[in-house]
């Protein structure tokens, strides 16, 4: 990983071997914590670094505090605010993957111990998450944990063990990735991405309500699919076996972006290619995050000038 010179930790510019919390912190005995990750893009043409709609994951870390009771220790808009000036104190000029974390930091707190609450604003140079022309995925026999247990609503640090025993069962079974049913058999999401499929020219996601994180690419592509390619999304329950008869399929994310899936279950995807409407989404995926000309400026927040 490449390292900024400087993190924001609690609104102050400090050096980043200097961010640190205590070990017996809540945060890191009991994961008392809630994040946004989101994605800064440099664009050539403009000079410019566009952070991609923070806007919408300041919001969404407002939702996830809610949830999880952990009191934001500064509102949305000094966090937007903060998070592009720790972005120009480093001069970075270079895509970026942002990480904002607010934590409970007492070493002295049981499960119930809600402040003193800190944060860190973490902007780290970054490329393509994945280096593929698509991935082989396994559905995972790890369930997505349900709403009333571990919601997948919330951006919680705590709710990647759940992703992180999917991930690492399926590589351990030489699959690239996974993907998660719910605890009603449905389809949820992977890891750390939202799916889509396209099934006869009609693309498709899982309903909100299929125990998924609300995803700020998600939302996205539900506007650039109807803007840019004339077919809208159907959003729904969607069963196991639908997947295995998809004629495309995707996962989406801040950091996943757009990236094909060619084969399920060792089933190939359509012909285990990418397939036309993924290609074409991608490419207004990408044109939207860092062309200034593309649609939706109130998407693209400059950091420069
Ligand atoms: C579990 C999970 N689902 C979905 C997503 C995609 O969300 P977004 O598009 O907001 O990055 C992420 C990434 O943050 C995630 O961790």
């Amino acid at each position: 990983m490449a390292k900024p010179r400087l993190l924001n930790m609690c609104g102050k510019i400090v050096p980043y071997e200097d961010a640190r919390v205590h070990v017996l912190s809540t945060a890191m005995k009991y994961a008392a914590s809630v994040y946004e990750a989101m994605r800064a893009y440099w664009s050539d043409a403009d000079q410019q670094l566009y952070v991609f709609r923070p806007r919408e994951h300041l919001r969404r870390l407002e939702r996830s505090a809610k949830i999880a009771r952990i009191p934001l220790p500064a509102d949305a808009a000094r966090l937007e605010r903060e998070t592009l000036e720790i972005i120009r104190a480093n001069e970075l000029r270079e895509d970026l993957h942002v990480r904002l974390i607010v934590f409970v930091d007492t070493d002295d707190g049981g499960l119930a111990s809600r402040e003193p609450v800190g944060y860190v604003i973490a902007p780290i140079p970054t490329t393509r998450y994945f280096e593929t022309a698509g991935l082989h995925v396994g559905v995972s026999s790890w369930h997505r944990t349900a709403d009333n247990a571990i919601p997948a609503r919330v951006k919680a640090a705590a709710n990647y063990q759940n992703s992180r025993l999917a991930l690492l069962q399926a590589k351990t079974d030489g699959y690239d990735d996974a993907i998660m049913l719910n605890q009603d058999g449905s389809v949820a999401e992977g890891p750390g991405y939202t799916l889509f499929l396209v099934t006869e020219d009609r693309p498709m996601t899982p309903s909100v309500t299929s125990n998924i994180l609300e995803g700020v690419t998600r939302a996205t592509l539900l506007t650039l699919f109807p803007e840019s390619l004339g077919v809208s999304v159907e959003q729904r329950e969607i069963d196991r076996t639908e997947l295995y008869v998809a004629d495309e399929a995707f996962f989406a994310g801040t950091a996943a972006e757009v990236t094909p899936i060619l084969s399920i279950d060792r089933r190939p995807v359509g012909e285990g290619v990418m397939g036309p409407l993924t290609a074409k989404v991608r490419d207004a995926y990408f044109h939207a995050v860092r062309d200034g000309s593309a649609p939706h400026p109130e998407w693209r927040i400059p950091v420069y000038g």
